[in-house]
C-alpha cells in the first residue's frame, strides 16, 4: 500500500519543496491543504500549483472566522504581546491550521502528517505539539530532517521547476490577517534597517500631513465598531489594519528570543493589532481596579509567552483563559486614537464602566475627596520603608 502524507501547504518554498521530498524520498502519495487565515493569497493559484507538483488531493479551508474569532480576539483580550512587541500574528495561526490539518487526516486516512517548517523556528514547535496532541502517527518535517538551508532549498526548487516569486527570494515572508512577518535576507544583520520595500501593509513614504483619527468600540473586551460603524469581525480586522497602516502606523522590529534560544531580528507590519491592543489596554486600565491591572499584565505576558511557545492547548492557558474572560466583563467602551506619520496615542476613552470619578480626582472646587484623610495613609503605607531606611542609614554611617 502507498504511504499517503498529509501537508499544510502555504504554497511558499518550504512547502513546496516537502511536497518533492515526501514523494521521492518518501515515496509517498501528498495531500495538501491550504489553511487561509487572511493571508491574502489566491487560494486558486495555490491549488494549482499544488496540482502541478502532483499531489492526489488538495483541500482548501476558510478558516478566516474561526481564527478572528478564537485565536485574535483572545489575544486582543491579553493584550498579547510576546516580549512586549510582537502580536503573535503566525504563533497564533499554527494551532489552527494543524487542526484543520488533523480533521483532514482522519478522514483521508493519511499515514503520516507532514510539515514545512526549520529545525530553527517556532513554527515546528507548535506544529508538532498540536499534531502530537491528536494523533500519533508520524511527523515528517524534511526541511529539519535533512538539515536543509535556503540556498539548497532554492537550487532544489529550481531542479524541480518549483516557481518562487521574488519576495520570497529576498526574505522569509507569513502572512494572515493579523499581521505580516518578515525575516531573514538583510535583515540577518541586525544593525541594518529594513529596505522600504520589505513593507507592504505600512506606508513608509507620503504620509498623510494630518493625523488620523480612529474610534474603538470595545464590547466585553472585544472590538465591536470602528468610527462609529458596526463591522463583521474580519471586516474589523482589515478595516484597522487598512486605516492605520496608510498612517505609517504598525512596524514592529525588535530582536526576539525563540523557543529553541535562537535569538532573532524580526521585523513585523502589524497595524491592526498595533491599534487594537493599545486601545484595548487602554481602556482595561480605566474599568479595571489597580489590583485588577497589576495582576493581569502578569497573566498577560504569560498568556503571550504560552501562545508564543506552542503551548496553546497546555492547561495553564486554559486557565489563564478563564481570569481573562471573566476580566473582561466591564472592558465595554469607546477608546480613541490619533495616528501620525506612524505615531500612535490615545487620545481619548469613555465606558459606562469607567472607574475614573471626576469629583475624586478634580483639583477643583467641586472635589468631594477630602485631601486630610491622605495623611494618615501615607504614614502607615510607607512606615515599613522610612523604618528600613532610617536603619541602613544609621547601619551604614557605623561600618
Ligand atoms: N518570529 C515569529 C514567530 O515565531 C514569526 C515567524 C514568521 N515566519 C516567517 N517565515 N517569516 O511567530
Amino acid at each position: 500500500m502507498t504511504e499517503r502524507g498529509i501537508l499544510a501547504f502555504s504554497g511558499g518554498l518550504d512547502t513546496s519543496v516537502v511536497i518533492k521530498y515526501l514523494q521521492e524520498e518518501y515515496n509517498m502519495d501528498v495531500i495538501t491543504v491550504t489553511v487561509d487565515v487572511g493571508q491574502g493569497d489566491d487560494q486558486k493559484k495555490i491549488e494549482a500549483k499544488a496540482k502541478k507538483l502532483g499531489v492526489i488531493k488538495h483541500y482548501n479551508i476558510d478558516a478566516r472566522k474561526e481564527f478572528v474569532e478564537n485565536f485574535i480576539f483572545p489575544s486582543i483580550k491579553a493584550n498579547a504581546l510576546y516580549q512586549k512587541k510582537y502580536c503573535l500574528a503566525t504563533a497564533l495561526a499554527r494551532p489552527l491550521i494543524a487542526e484543520k490539518v488533523l480533521e483532514i487526516a482522519k478522514k483521508e486516512k493519511v499515514t503520516a502528517l507532514a510539515h514545512g517548517c526549520s529545525g530553527k523556528g517556532n513554527d515546528q514547535v507548535r506544529f508538532d505539539i498540536t499534531l502530537r496532541s491528536g494523533s500519533d502517527l508520524p511527523i515528517i518535517a524534511p526541511i529539519r530532517d535533512k538539515n536543509l538551508d535556503r540556498e539548497t532549498e532554492l537550487k532544489f526548487a529550481k531542479k524541480h521547476g518549483i516557481e518562487i516569486d521574488s519576495v520570497a527570494k529576498r526574505f522569509s515572508i507569513d502572512q494572515n490577517l493579523w499581521g505580516r512577518a518578515i525575516e531573514g535576507g538583510v535583515l540577518e544583520d541586525p544593525y541594518n534597517e529594513p529596505p522600504e520595500d520589505a513593507f507592504i501593509w505600512v506606508k513608509t513614504k507620503n504620509l498623510p500631513d494630518k493625523p488620523t483619527y480612529m474610534e474603538i468600540k470595545f464590547e466585553k473586551g472585544i472590538p465591536v465598531a470602528i468610527d462609529g460603524k458596526v463591522m463583521e469581525p474580519i471586516k474589523l480586522i482589515e478595516y484597522v489594519n487598512k486605516k492605520a497602516g496608510d498612517a505609517g502606523v504598525g512596524i514592529v522590529d525588535h530582536i526576539e528570543d525563540r523557543v529553541v534560544g535562537i535569538k532573532s531580528r524580526e521585523v513585523y507590519e502589524t497595524p491592526g493589532a498595533t491599534c487594537l491592543i493599545e486601545a484595548h489596554a487602554d481602556l482595561e486600565k480605566m474599568v479595571h481596579t489597580k489590583h485588577e491591572n497589576k495582576f493581569k499584565s502578569i497573566i498577560d505576558d504569560e498568556w503571550a509567552y504560552l501562545a508564543y511557545s506552542g503551548l496553546w492547548q497546555d492547561p495553564l492557558k486554559q486557565d489563564l483563559d478563564a481570569f481573562i474572560q471573566r476580566s473582561q466583563r466591564p472592558v465595554s467602551g469607546t477608546v480613541k486614537l490619533k495616528l501620525f506619520k506612524g505615531s500612535i496615542r490615545v487620545v481619548g476613552r469613555k465606558s459606562e464602566y469607567s472607574l475614573y470619578s471626576h469629583k475624586i480626582a478634580t483639583y477643583g472646587a467641586e472635589s468631594t475627596f477630602d485631601q486630610r484623610l491622605a495623611k494618615g495613609f501615607v504614614e502607615l503605607w510607607g512606615i515599613q520603608s522610612t523604618e528600613a531606611i532610617k536603619l541602613q542609614k544609621k547601619m551604614s554611617t557605623k561600618t
